[in-house]
């Protein structure tokens, strides 16, 4: 049986919750059975997880604790949640996944891609999403975003823009490298244009 993976990657103030939240209502209205859920985080305990790495000084963790921190999120929220609920037929939306450990700490932390990998094989396997949607975004713009937001969760975005420009790379080439996989869309559109791309896309790719 085809799952119905699906995750939203990109950097800072891309607008991912926004889409993740626009998809949802338009698979509801197509009478999907529909898990929202986000990295890290999405169970109780791997949101505990979320608080400890998205708050507090940017040298809270070293690069390979904060990588296991989130591989540890990983392994809660795929065991718990994401593996029972596309085991019983649902559509998963994830905001960010492995991709976002690839870049964010394999690039940005320079822990190495190969390094992320074997880490993601260790822990999750051949889970896998289906689709994956990244919304690019000029990180300067993204960043200037944020902090129209007030949040205690700005461990990341305390970050300087040379490590969010690495991010931006790492996800456009990840989408280089699996074409098939992937669809990339200019963040700067506006709202609706974006969600409209994103439903067109899905009904197309699982016949909706
Ligand atoms: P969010 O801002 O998209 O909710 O994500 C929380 C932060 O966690 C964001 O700054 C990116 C960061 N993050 C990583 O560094 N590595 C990861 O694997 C994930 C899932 C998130």
């Amino acid at each position: 049986m085809k799952n119905h993976f699906i995750t939203f990657e990109g950097g800072e103030g891309s607008g991912k919750s926004t889409q993740i939240k626009l998809l949802n209502n338009f698979l509801i209205q197509k009478k999907a059975n529909v898990l929202c859920t986000r990295e890290p985080g999405g169970t109780p305990s791997a949101e505990i997880i979320r608080k400890l790495v998205t708050q507090g000084d940017i040298d809270r963790w070293s690069p390979m604790t904060e990588s296991l921190l989130m591989w540890a999120a990983r392994s809660e929220l795929v065991d718990k949640l994401i593996k029972p609920s596309l085991q019983d037929g649902k559509w998963v939306l994830c905001d960010r996944f492995y991709h976002s450990t690839f870049a964010y700490q394999g690039v940005g932390h320079n822990l190495g891609l190969e390094n992320m990998k074997l880490m993601k094989n260790i822990v999750i396997g051949d889970v896998n999403p289906d689709f994956i949607i990244v919304l690019d975004i000029d990180p300067v713009k993204g960043i200037e975003r944020t902090k129209n937001r007030s949040s205690a969760e700005d461990r990341f975005e305390k970050l300087d823009i040379e490590f969010h420009k690495l991010l931006r790379g790492a996800f456009l080439s990840f989408a280089e490298e699996e074409p098939e996989q992937f669809l990339v869309i200019d963040a700067e559109l506006d709202v609706n244009s974006i969600s409209r791309i994103i439903c067109d896309e899905v009904s197309k790719r699982f016949n909706l």
